[in-house]
């Protein structure tokens, strides 16, 4: 008798999939598994395309279907209207920290910085080897556990832009809202927050975010920008570095990241069978509700670093008693197939990223671990 060897194929992904643990891993993160299935199954031959994903040319029909796919579930998702660009580039989010300050930070001008953590201040480092910057409020001295509030800012009304960070990954604090900022662009870092909640974008210049939390894997950073902000771009830019060219090439100056593109197309889709912004910004408020709540209620074992009036809905900071229930916590959340619990090497304690694609049963898992672990504390 002979075996189908499709079938063994199958079922072998069946079990690969049933090995999957929680991941809070704070980016590269969770993807969807539908998309992740998906892909699965177009890695061998993309349809219509006859080879795979992995193998088509940049320049391919299928590829700009991707591409078009991918531009129009994006603007439809957050009503992006008609005068905003959208690219998709290469080099992380940090590239974008010298990238944008090449492209509007001009030699007599200067640019407004609001610090509000580890990925902030990085911005601000890059921007300053390239012109002028003032640092319009830091909560560095309070350790970051909290944004800095719209009264303390010092911004400057002639500034080239301000520039904020949406979401502090390391810290788990979120800006409620946007800084308001009159007349000047206002330029965002949303990297751990991208498409996690309804925004205006008609509030922003630019806005920025690595795919590899939110919006797929590593590889590729999504720029949404304004077409009065790309009229400013200098000429003379290296190529690979101005917005104006890479829009005008609509992403395909050069080779661009394609299988990280094709699977943010993905994501986008899943998103939009979702029901879109609203409904996944209702279910990632409920599942850090789920989380904080149960912090809260843990008389004081569980502590929140950052202040409750802005908490990440994305990454879920929070300390233990001790370093050594800590570690243990890690270890022990680990064999119960809750990965990825540790805090960044720079602050320590927990930190919880549950970006949309990660389940409210993980978050669910992951309390019933929590308040199993403190009984067996004492
Ligand atoms: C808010 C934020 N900005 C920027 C970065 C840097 O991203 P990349 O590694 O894509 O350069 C990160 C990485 O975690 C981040 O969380």
């Amino acid at each position: 008798m002979t075996t189908n060897p499709s079938a063994v194929t199958a079922s072998a992904a069946t079990t690969r999939a049933t090995e999957r643990v929680f991941n809070f891993n704070p980016g590269p993160a969770v993807l969807p598994l539908p998309v992740l299935e998906e892909a699965q199954r177009d890695l061998l031959t993309l349809p219509g395309a006859g080879m795979s994903i992995l193998e088509i040319s940049h320049r391919a029909k299928e590829f700009d279907a991707i591409l078009e796919g991918a531009e129009a579930d994006l603007r439809g998702l957050l009503g992006l209207p008609e005068n905003y660009k959208v690219i998709f580039l290469g080099g992380g989010a940090s590239l974008q920290f010298a990238m944008l300050a090449m492209n509007f930070l001009p030699k007599d001008g200067s640019a407004d910085y609001i610090i509000s953590g580890h990925w902030a201040q990085s911005a601000a480092k890059e921007a300053k080897k390239l012109g002028k910057v003032n640092i319009a409020a830091s909560t560095e001295a309070e350790n970051f556990v909290r944004v800095p509030r719209q009264e303390e800012l010092k911004l400057d009304p002639q500034a080239a832009y301000v520039h904020f960070t949406s979401n502090n990954t390391i810290y788990g604090t979120e800006a409620p809202a946007e800084p308001e900022v009159a007349a000047v662009p206002l330029i965002c870092d949303a990297s751990s927050n991208f498409l996690s909640r309804v925004i205006d974008p008609r509030k922003y210049a630019l806005i920025y975010a690595g795919a590899q939390k939110n919006a797929g894997p590593a590889g590729v950073t999504i720029v949404i920008v304004r077409d009065d902000m790309l009229a400013k771009v200098p000429a003379g830019l290296p190529a690979m570095l101005d917005y104006k060219l890479q829009a005008e090439k609509k992403s395909v100056y050069n080779t661009p990241p394609v299988f990280a593109i094709y699977l943010v197309r993905l994501v986008l889709k899943w998103m939009v069978s979702l029901g879109g912004l609203v409904s996944i910004e209702r279910q990632n408020r409920e599942k850090a509700q789920l989380l904080y709540d149960a912090i809260d209620s843990s008389g004081g074992f569980y502590r929140g670093t950052a202040e409750k009036w802005c908490r990440s809905r994305m990454n879920v900071t929070f300390r233990l008693p001790t370093e050594e229930q800590e570690e243990k916590f890690v270890k022990e959340a680990k064999a119960a197939k809750l990965a990825g619990l540790k805090g960044h090497r720079s602050v320590g304690g927990m930190r919880a990223s549950i970006y949309n694609a990660f389940p409210r049963e993980g978050v669910e898992a992951l309390v019933a671990f929590m308040k199993e672990f403190q009984r067996k504390s004492g």
